[in-house]
């Protein structure tokens, strides 16, 4: 979605803020712009529809903006079209604001409609510039700042992480948080804000986040936060651990195709902390034998990838548990009358953990009494800070919008999870804990194995990127993995693709297969796999092509079927999609290469989702 980054020093401002967007870009967006306040200039504004370099180009075209206290945007439309007027930074219209703004303003229709019986004239389409009108509007009633920004929050509904510039107070920032993450930080002699680390961590370590209702004055000096009532706070600081290399391409094509080939890496950085001499250890759990006793159902609650994880999840955890696991989309759960109480655990997975309807999910149910379990990569995010308990997957930072290393690390972490749980509970049939603590100890070489040679993938690549749509069947754990598969594919390649139960083909969609279609069938769940091969068997005889993904135990049983096999390494049943995942990324990377898609930033498509 939308990013965000100011800066106020002694540096000239703009090529920090063209860096700090260039570090957002992978968030996704279609337009970009920049703000600088100077006191001989007064508010200096460029922006236009496309790509950060789009908007380089104009700038060097250009006088330069001077001014070493600025702001940058990169927009993600939801309100008016992607174009150079409706992109941000906003300015108010005698020109005293520009602010700039992730979220929806809610009651935007209203304040126009206010501004506009007032006289007041908007250039843009967007609820972003009602702010920038109101602010200005509200200087007639306050002559300091702070206090217009606070009249002016007053009246807002909805989201948003503010960040504004005053023309007469060309020293300072101010930004504003409600559900829609912004962070803080601290620099010698420079302060940053920004909505995500990536943005700054070439420059600082040293942050803070932001919470609902605050308010922040940056000026080079320093940083001072106010809460709704305008009390000042003390923010707690954190040191960002991950370095910028993280975040950056490091050789490799894509930052998709990086973050692949990372997955064996975070693997051992999920999986090593929490697993010491074959057993599992939560110690950052903060949950007592008697809690867990109490609980009498499971909701897993996630969007995209996430919520196929708990897809894959469910299946798990109900063998591991023989408790009651549903999993739910979060855009649909607060919607949907749930029956969280207090004896449920909700655990809500997310990669961003600033996903907007998994936060709304997440506030739903904790407001029914349900117990909140987090399962997040980005540390501090607004998910992991709401969580009654957070687990982080510790993947490392995921740039691609379509996730890899977040959805296997999150996998991994959700079934130790299960495991462990069982096992406090006395649930856990002690050999398969012990064959799959072993089998964790060995999944990340295994990975690696998978990932070793990737010209099988390249090949299918070459030969199936034309087709209109792609297949993919399972059934079980199979079936969850297939999710993901398609997803994957969809979203980078945009090849149109269906993942189906296997054993559902023959209930309707069946009639879709002909000569030539092509199927990628799922055959990895060793105790499916007779009925696995009748449903490849199925499709073969109505002329589809099958590529196969089993095991190498499994292999023999597709001789001959398949028109082509692809075999990964056997592990425990409860962890094969943590292998079976990778040659469905893999292969969905060669498809889009093909294509010649844009991977890292498909279009239409935002990293972090905050919008509903
Ligand atoms: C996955 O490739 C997608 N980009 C998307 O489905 C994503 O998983 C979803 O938006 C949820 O995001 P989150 O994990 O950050 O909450």
């Amino acid at each position: 979605m939308c990013g965000i980054v100011g800066y106020t020093g002694n540096a000239p401002a703009v090529p920090v803020l063209l860096e700090g967007l260039e570090h957002l870009e992978y968030r996704g967006y279609d337009s970009a712009g920049v703000a600088v306040v100077s006191r001989d200039k007064g508010l200096q504004i460029q922006k236009c529809k496309g790509r950060l370099r789009t908007l380089r180009e104009k700038l060097d075209s250009l006088p330069p903006l001077e001014g070493t206290v600025g702001l940058g945007h990169t927009r993600w439309a939801t309100h008016g079209e992607p174009n150079d007027v409706n992109s941000h930074p906003h300015v108010s219209q005698n020109g005293r604001v520009a602010i700039v703004h992730n979220g929806i303003i809610e009651n935007y229709a209203e304040i126009k409609q206010f501004l506009l019986h007032k006289g007041v004239a908007f250039r843009s389409d967007t609820d972003s510039e009602v702010v920038a009108q109101l602010l200005e509007y509200c200087f007639n009633d306050h002559s300091d700042p702070l206090d217009a920004v606070y009249a002016v929050l007053d009246r807002l509904e909805g989201a948003y992480a503010l960040v504004i510039l005053c023309a007469d107070r060309p020293d300072m920032l101010i930004a504003a948080r409600k559900d829609a993450p912004l962070l803080l930080g601290y620099g010698d002699g420079e302060s940053f804000i920004a909505s995500d680390a990536t943005a700054i961590i070439a420059h600082t370590r040293d942050v803070a986040y932001m919470e609902d209702g605050e308010v922040a004055v940056l000026t080079r000096a320093g940083i001072q936060v106010f809460d709704q009532y305008r009390r000042p706070v003390e923010k707690e600081h954190h040191t960002i651990e991950w370095d910028v290399s993280a975040a950056e391409k490091g050789g490799y094509p894509h930052f998709m195709f990086k973050e692949i080939m990372e997955q064996p890496e975070a693997l051992r950085q999920t999986i090593s902390p929490r697993l010491k001499g074959g057993e599992l250890c939560f110690d950052e759990l903060p949950l007592t034998d008697e809690k867990l006793r109490s609980f009498d159902r499971i909701y897993l609650v996630a969007c995209g990838s996430s919520y196929h994880v708990g897809m894959v999840g469910k299946y798990n955890l109900e063998r591991f548990l023989r408790l009651p696991v549903e999993v739910c989309l979060a855009s649909e759960f607060r919607y949907s009358a749930p029956l969280v109480d207090e004896r449920s655990l909700v655990i809500v997975i997310s990669q961003s953990g600033e996903t907007l309807d998994s936060m709304a999910a997440l506030r739903e149910a904790k407001g029914l009494g349900g117990y909140i379990l987090a399962i997040v990569n980005v540390v501090g995010s607004s998910i992991a800070r709401e969580a009654d308990a957070v687990l982080y997957t510790w993947a490392g930072p995921e740039i691609a919008v379509a996730t890899t290393k977040a959805y296997s690390t999150q996998l991994a972490l959700l079934t130790m999870f299960g495991l462990w749980m069982a096992k406090r509970l006395g649930r856990a049939d002690g050999a398969d804990y012990a064959a799959v603590t072993a089998e964790l100890e060995l999944l990340p070489g295994k990975l690696e194995k998978v990932l070793a040679d990737t010209g099988i993938y390249q090949y299918l690549g070459s030969q199936y990127f034309s087709r209109d749509c792609v297949f993919f069947i399972g059934r079980n754990l199979d079936y969850a993995l297939g999710l993901e598969g398609s997803l994957k594919l969809k979203e980078i390649s945009y090849l149109h693709s269906e993942s189906y139960a296997a054993g559902e083909l023959k209930h309707g969609t069946i009639s879709l297969i002909e000569p030539g279609t092509l199927v990628v069938a799922l055959a990895t769940y060793g105790a499916l796999i007779d009925k696995a091969v009748s449903n490849i068997v199925e499709v073969r005889s109505r002329g589809a092509e099958v590529v196969a993904l089993t095991t190498e135990s499994l292999a023999g049983k597709l001789e001959g079927i398949a028109t082509y096999t692809i075999a990964i390494p056997d592990t425990h049943p409860a962890l094969q999609p943590n292998l079976g995942v990778a040659p469905l990324q893999l292969f969905a990377y060669y498809i889009a290469l093909q294509r010649g898609c844009d991977i890292d930033k498909p279009k239409n498509l935002a990293k972090s989702v905050t919008v509903e």
